[in-house]
């Protein structure tokens, strides 16, 4: 942290994302500030908080004219201001094409190879295209020098570096992708293949969380444009511009904030079993995610049912709470997921002796961090059984919520997060029995075996925290710019 703190002073730092990390928005009729689910916005935030600056974001709140007199520029957190958010109103038809459209049903099932066929809209692309320019556009005006570091994140900007590069040739400009990159012959079905990786060569420095997403990217590059890929250096030339393509695997904040992890574990424990009604030691399972169908939440629920099936005495001697929050509701995709959840999760219910506690309790909502790290520290195990997830910052959060030593983590193999966390039950969430064997060992682990896993899980996040993450990246930057200047100076 302090490191950012010296590296950063006096700098231009913009951060851009779609999300928002404060949404204020009309509640009964009063403004409520809340906090959204999304991984970029837990990693960045404590980022922005260390060293001020501009986020820039779209803002969710355009059908009310209050939210957007009042709230178009403000200082955050509420609490303790320390950056500014700067919101881009987008108009319904540009938040269709370039938010639903093109990002999240084009690029997001895109990277991921999910079993989701992509849609690809000309009419979505032409959005994406024109939201970019906007945000472009905000950039440079919110830029104090001529050589601004820029911070985009994300696959719905991945015009923009290149758009920030045309107006400002001397910014420095770090672009992380947080989803996955696929294999080339995979992305090659987007029709705007050749712009959306241009777009992104206008950057100084790509990241990705996995070095096989930069080889992914790289070969990507290699088969598709003419460009010189270096793979000694990894970095791509094009057009005269030097990109260099990076693994920065994301992380959370180190320690946690202390208002997390307040309440004492034994406290977090009777707590979330009176709420749901559980006796004193019922086992309790854990899985928190947005619902979206590459999270595999219906995979996870199958292992639940075949654990029951299998061990027909943790019927009634196991819950398993999980928490869904509403995500990209307005893309039919995700109705269809979220009403398959909710049947599955009814129909598993329904198939065990009723007069028992149930094995699933679905809560479909927004929980706030500190209810979701309750939760963390009541259970005696979370699942994490992602298809495809860039990284997973849930399972770093499940290790950093659980300083009692104390709770098992099972995860997806196709995370991430399990390249840094080998320590955790992996697992191959399609293979429903294997998964449900995991289920059954975490359920009967002892406690000393889960303490060394835990410990080992634990040193890892610690060690390699958010701040690493972006500290890794701004100091790669300050290199850079150093580099130049003083080639500059040298002619
Ligand atoms: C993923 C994406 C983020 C996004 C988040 C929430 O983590 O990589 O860019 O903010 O999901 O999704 P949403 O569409 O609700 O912003």
């Amino acid at each position: 942290r302090s490191i950012l703190h010296s590296e950063l002073r006096g700098e231009d730092i913009i951060v851009v994302s779609n999300r928002e990390p404060y949404i204020h928005q009309r509640i009964d009729g009063r403004i409520e500030v809340q906090r959204p689910a999304s991984g970029l916005v837990t990693a960045l935030e404590p980022i922005m908080r260390a060293c001020s600056g501009t986020w820039i974001a779209h803002g969710s709140g355009t059908a009310d004219r209050e939210v957007v007199d009042r709230f178009d520029r403000v200082a955050v957190p509420p609490e303790t201001p320390a950056y500014q958010i700067r919101r881009v109103w987008l108009s319904k038809e540009e938040e269709k094409g370039y938010y639903y459209g093109f990002s999240n049903e084009g690029l997001w099932p895109l990277c991921h190879i999910a079993h989701v066929r992509p849609t690809f809209r000309t009419s979505d692309w032409t959005q994406y295209v024109a939201v970019n320019r906007k945000f472009a556009k905000a950039v440079v005006s919110e830029s104090r020098t001529k050589n601004p570091i820029v911070l985009v994140q994300d696959y719905h900007f991945a015009l923009l570096p290149k758009m920030i590069r045309e107006v400002l040739p001397d910014a420095t400009i770090i672009t992380f992708w947080h989803i996955p990159w696929p294999n080339p012959e995979s992305f090659a079905i987007c029709p705007w293949r050749d712009e959306v990786l241009e777009g992104m060569l206008g950057s100084s420095i790509l990241g990705f969380h996995t070095q096989f997403h930069c080889n992914n990217f790289v070969d990507t590059v290699d088969r598709f444009i003419e460009a010189r890929v270096d793979r000694e250096s990894f970095t791509v030339s094009y057009g005269g511009k030097l990109t260099a393509v990076r693994r920065y695997p994301i992380s959370i904040e180190w320690p946690p904030a202390p208002e997390m992890v307040q309440k004492p574990v034994p406290d977090c424990r009777s707590n979330i079993r009176q709420l749901h009604k559980l006796p004193a030691e019922h086992k309790l399972g854990v899985g928190v995610d947005r619902l979206d169908y590459t999270k595999g939440i219906t995979e996870r629920f199958h292992a639940i049912e075949r654990l029951l099936e299998l061990n027909p005495e943790w019927v009634g001697r196991f819950t398993f709470v999980q928490i869904a929050a509403p995500t990209r509701s307005g893309i039919e995709e995700y109705q269809h997921h979220e009403s398959q959840v909710r049947d599955m999760a009814m129909r598993i219910n329904s198939r065990f002796d009723s007069n028992l506690p149930p094995p699933i309790v679905l809560k479909v909502e927004h929980h706030e961090p500190r209810e979701v790290y309750e939760y963390f520290r009541a259970a005696d195990l979370c699942f994490v059984s992602s298809l495809h997830d860039g990284m997973n910052l849930v399972a770093k959060e499940f290790v950093a919520a659980r300083d009692d030593d104390r709770g098992v983590l099972i995860l997806s193999q196709f995370t991430g997060a399990a390249r840094e966390l080998p320590e955790a039950l992996i697992v191959n969430p399609y293979d429903a029995d294997q998964c449900a064997a995991a289920l059954h060992l975490a359920l009967t682990m002892p406690a000393d075996e889960q303490r060394d896993r835990m410990r080992l899980m634990r040193g890892l996040v610690a060690e390699f925290n958010v701040f690493r993450w972006a500290g890794r990246m701004l100091l790669d930057a300050a290199a850079m710019r150093r580099r130049s200047r003083l080639l500059d100076k040298n002619g």
